[in-house]
């Protein structure tokens, strides 16, 4: 079965063709890192602005790269939510005029079930050494909007074990590389900076929030803050740090001399990992996972792979980098099970912005 993966929930228009929900014959992503760089985060506007002139081609390349024409696909999966809702409403409305035109049903899918199922893509036809996950599995699912973790028991059985009560993980990244000047997205400029950094020399708070699976970033932010002002001249104004003014992301020498920028990388890096990998690691042996999995664009941090490595007693998977990030073949990927159970779009369908992780009705 060849589905049809459209993604428009933030700054990536992207379509995919899956076979199977597995095989990826295409996965074409266009990215907006360009637009949304010199804000230092994604400006919703523009980001759906953007959507609407790339949609269709990304559509035609994806198709293009699978080698098969629109009669060939069997059905449609694309994003209703979590996301912007401007840029929601690209890939759904488009997707939608899409399934009546060629005749084909319409599957809606949860951003965060996309993320799960990149783990069960591949992109190798014949690949002996390619595992599923098994189940039950343990999910880290941490994004630039999302750090959630999940206790999946099988296909689309999903217990939210706890969940980001202010930042997601990506998000108090892309803060800190803010603050450090280091540029946007600040997953990968932090965790590159870091490479270079000696640890232990800055504090930096861990929320553990008693004995409870939820995550809290936000008092990060206020710590490197202070930590920064330590080597500036002039006090640093969170107000100024934190707006969607464009600025210059990479560090002016006056902005604060002789800051050891990458020992504070080091730092930072690591009281974010930190609680991560740690509450992965209990939820893992609490539930007994048979596996654990990661997903989203911080599961590419090698830092908390290695960590989670080194705790976890279950094997750990995740995707290769292409599809931690979000992406069209993983909505593909996810509608394939979906559509298996028997989840189709109605054309009232709407999109919807802040929809959580949730086990359908019809299994629960
Ligand atoms: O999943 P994603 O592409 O988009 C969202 O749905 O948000 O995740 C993007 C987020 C950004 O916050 C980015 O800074 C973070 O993932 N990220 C990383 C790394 N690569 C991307 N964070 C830490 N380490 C990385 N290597
Ligand atoms: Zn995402």
């Amino acid at each position: 079965m060849l589905i049809l993966g459209i993604e428009t929930s933030c700054d990536e228009t992207s379509a995919a063709v899956v076979e199977d929900g597995r095989l990826i014959r295409s996965n074409v992503i266009r990215s907006q890192e360009d637009l949304h760089e010199r804000y230092g985060g994604v400006v919703p506007e523009l980001a759906s602005r953007r959507h609407v002139t790339a949609i269709i081609p990304t559509i035609d390349v994806a198709l293009q790269d699978a080698g098969v024409a629109k009669d060939e696909i069997d059905a449609i999966a694309v994003t209703e939510g979590p996301g912007l809702a401007g840029s929601l409403l690209v890939g759904l409305n488009t997707a939608k005029s899409l399934s009546v035109a060629w005749g084909v049903p319409l599957i809606p899918v949860n951003h965060l079930e996309g993320h799960i199922y990149s783990n069960w893509l591949t992109d190798q036809e014949n690949d002996p050494t390619f595992q599923p996950p098994r189940f039950p599995c343990v999910c880290l699912i941490v994004s630039g909007g999302h750090t959630e973790l999940v206790l999946i028991r099988d296909h689309g059985h999903y217990d939210v074990l706890g969940r980001t009560i202010d930042d997601a993980a990506g998000e108090a990244f892309d803060k800190g590389a803010r603050i450090l000047r280091l540029g946007f997205p600040g997953g990968p400029a932090i965790q590159r900076a870091a490479t270079d950094g000696k640890m232990g020399h800055h504090t930096f708070p861990r929320a553990w929030l008693g004995e409870t699976y939820d995550f809290s970033f936000s008092g990060l932010k206020t710590a490197l803050l202070r930590e920064v002002e330590k080597y500036r001249r002039e006090p640093l104004r969170p107000k100024k740090v934190v707006s969607t003014e464009p600025f210059p992301v990479h560090e002016p020498p006056e902005y604060a001399p002789n800051m050891p920028t990458a020992d504070i990388a080091a730092d930072f890096q690591d009281a974010i990992i930190d609680v991560l990998a740690q509450k992965t690691a209990k939820a893992a042996q609490e539930h007994r996972a048979a596996m654990v999995i990661l997903a989203g664009g911080v599961a590419s941090n090698s830092l908390l792979r290695k960590r989670l490595d080194s705790l976890l007693s279950a094997p750990l998977r995740y995707p290769e980098p292409l599809l931690c990030t979000d992406n069209g073949a993983m909505i593909a990927g996810a509608g394939y099970y979906l559509y298996q159970r028997g989840i189709r779009a109605s054309c009232d369908l709407d999109i919807s912005p802040q929809l959580p992780l949730s086990t359908e009705t019809s299994l629960a």
